[in-house]
């Protein structure tokens, strides 16, 4: 069940979703931690941020909509607090999704981790559609988007994993962007910008107005987006939206992801995480698949 990304070896494609798993450690006692292969953090910040008031998550036909509003402890908090448990499953990798309102505060949270112990990669959260500057300003500009990634590069002592926006026109554009810049691996897709309105009250059903669409309702979009980024770029790419079986996760594989993340089912069941690593294992013992790597892009397009 060994995976490799951009120097780092997982002992399962299986990794929990920003956003969905907490700082990691809050799962300790809901799931065994060695059994998936990483995790990412909720995006950090260099300060603490409250996030939107609630109603700040609402459910929707097949999915959810959130407008969190990237609610975190802080990047100095998170080292002293949330870190050193973690430290106590090497097997789990730990990769810290970052996020800042400029250039210099990506840099300045990345920075701040780079003397930490017990971190694997850096994930920059370019996507996030729910705050109003930073986030998806950067990931829905191929200039912005170059610029963000070259300055945290020029710093990072560790991976650099961008996570793109689904809200472009063209994907495949982005994360060659991505990878032009310095970027060791992408991962897509984040939410979906979408809006939901009580006809009741007439009044929109999240307090931010509008807010990011995930969970099976994004799947067919998010595995397109996958198979188009991996036609456009070599670097490795983590697939994620709406995975829900193991054989969402073979599907993220043959459409080019390397690796797969787990968000919106860990709020179905907290424990969804784990039971598609063992899926995933089932599956490929019940199909004769020897290596889960050699999945990634083996989607068989017919010659036309
Ligand atoms: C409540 C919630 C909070 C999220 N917070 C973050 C975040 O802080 N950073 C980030 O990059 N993605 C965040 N995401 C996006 C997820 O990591 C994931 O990209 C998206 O939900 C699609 O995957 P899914 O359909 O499996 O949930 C969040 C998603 C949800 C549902």
């Amino acid at each position: 069940m060994k995976v490799q990304f951009a120097g780092i070896e997982l002992t399962s494609p299986v990794i929990a979703a920003s956003g969905t798993f907490g700082y990691g450690i809050e799962f300790e006692e809901i799931i065994s931690l060695e059994r998936i292969g990483a995790f990412v953090t909720k995006g950090i910040s260099l300060e603490p941020i409250q996030g939107h008031p609630a109603p700040r998550i609402i459910q929707t036909a097949a999915g959810m909509i959130n407008a969190i509003g990237l609610q975190n402890i802080g990047v100095a908090e998170f080292i002293e607090k949330k870190l050193p448990g973690l430290r106590n499953y090497p097997s789990c990798k730990c990769i810290v999704n970052v996020f800042g309102y400029t250039v210099g505060e990506y840099k300045g949270v990345v920075e701040r981790l780079n003397d930490a112990d017990g971190i694997a990669a850096y994930e920059l959260n370019v996507s996030c559609p729910n705050v109003h500057a930073g986030g998806m300003a950067f990931g829905s500009d191929c200039g912005s988007l170059e610029y963000l990634v070259r300055e945290v590069k020029a710093v990072a002592k560790r991976p650099i994993i961008v996570k793109l926006s689904p809200n472009v026109t063209s994907i495949g554009q982005m994360a060659r962007t991505c990878a032009q810049s310095g970027a060791d691996a992408v991962s897509l897709v984040n939410t979906f910008l979408a809006m939901s309105i009580d006809v009741e009250t007439r009044k929109p059903r999240l307090t931010n107005v509008t807010g990011g669409l995930s969970g099976p309702a994004i799947k067919p979009i998010a595995v397109r987006m996958v198979y188009e980024a991996s036609r456009a770029v070599t670097i490795p790419i983590l697939g994620l939206g709406g995975i829900i079986t193991a054989e969402d996760a073979v599907e993220f594989m043959l459409a080019g992801a390397t690796a797969i993340q787990v968000g919106t089912a860990s709020y179905a069941d907290p424990r969804a995480t784990e039971r598609l690593a063992k899926g995933m294992e089932s599956w490929c013992r019940s199909h004769h698949v020897e290596r889960v790597a050699s999945l990634t892009g083996c989607v068989e397009i017919p010659q036309k």
